[in-house]
């Protein structure tokens, strides 16, 4: 479905993605991991277009879609959380749920009222509608967390990319939110790329992970071979996931 392939992205003289390659299967849930400031982040911009690779290839569902607009690859069908909530501040909840409903779609004909109910639709999917009056401003980080899956799914996506969702939130939170985001691959057939610190939620919740590091991939593999890589262990693990021999 994804195939990133020697992507190279430069800031000035920081290279922040270095010939990076990966793909990612039809269905499937991948992690993207690795220290802050690996690149995970910078990677995910490049794939949803708020980036153009300097080098390299990115193909989505067949399609070339290296440096295309943001606009364009988002009604291809990948869309993305951020990793500090992006909502409309000043909007309702269900305000900024439609604007991404009437942007995220082929039908630029779309009526106000039609987009404002399929936005209720997300806003009850991701356990919001009680608060769809309510400026975006005003949220706690779970609800900000939540209301940027459902200004995601509203695009109607193939291809989910979440950035550290579960930042920010406490342990009864990450599990709501965790529960919410199998919900949504189940019901929307989504699947998902997926950057996260929390090293017990991603090690299970993936089949397949990608370390990066100062903009390298350093490993690729399932989660058990990751938690034992040793180059992972020393860049970002430390022993403690290779010792138990599990995830
Ligand atoms: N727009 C930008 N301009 C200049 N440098 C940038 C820009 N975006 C990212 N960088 C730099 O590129 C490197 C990779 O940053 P990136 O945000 O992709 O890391 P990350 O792996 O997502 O880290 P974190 O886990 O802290 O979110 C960092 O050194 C960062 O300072
Ligand atoms: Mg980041």
């Amino acid at each position: 479905m994804l195939e990133v392939r020697d992507v190279t992205k430069h800031f000035g003289g920081l290279c922040a993605v270095n010939e990076v390659s990966f793909s990612v299967k039809e269905g499937a849930v991948v992690g993207l991991i690795g220290p802050n400031g690996a690149g995970k982040t910078t990677l995910l911009n490049l794939i949803c277009g708020i980036y153009k690779p300097d080098a390299g290839t990115i193909r989505f569902a067949e399609k070339d879609i290296t440096g295309m607009p943001s606009n364009r690859i988002c009604r291809l069908g990948v869309s993305r959380t951020y990793q500090i909530p992006q909502p409309f501040y000043a909007m309702t909840t269900l305000t900024g749920v439609a604007v991404s409903v009437i942007h995220g779609k082929k039908r630029p004909h779309m009526s106000l009222s039609d987009a404002i109910l399929e936005a209720s639709y997300y806003l009850e999917f991701v356990g919001l509608f009680s608060k769809r009056d309510t400026l975006a401003r005003e949220l706690t980080i779970y609800e900000l967390r939540m209301l940027e899956l459902a200004r995601a799914l509203a695009t109607t996506p193939k291809l989910l990319l979440l950035d550290e969702v579960m930042a920010g939130l406490n342990p009864a939170e990450s599990s709501k939110a965790l529960e919410m985001i199998w919900n949504a691959q189940e019901q929307f057939d989504i699947t998902i790329l997926w950057i996260e610190h929390i090293m017990k939620i991603i090690m299970n919740a993936a089949q397949q992970i990608v370390v990066l590091h100062y903009g390298q991939k350093i490993a690729e593999g399932t989660p058990q071979e990751i938690a034992n890589d040793a180059k992972v262990i020393e860049a970002y693990l430390g022993g403690q996931y290779a010792q138990s021999g599990r995830p």
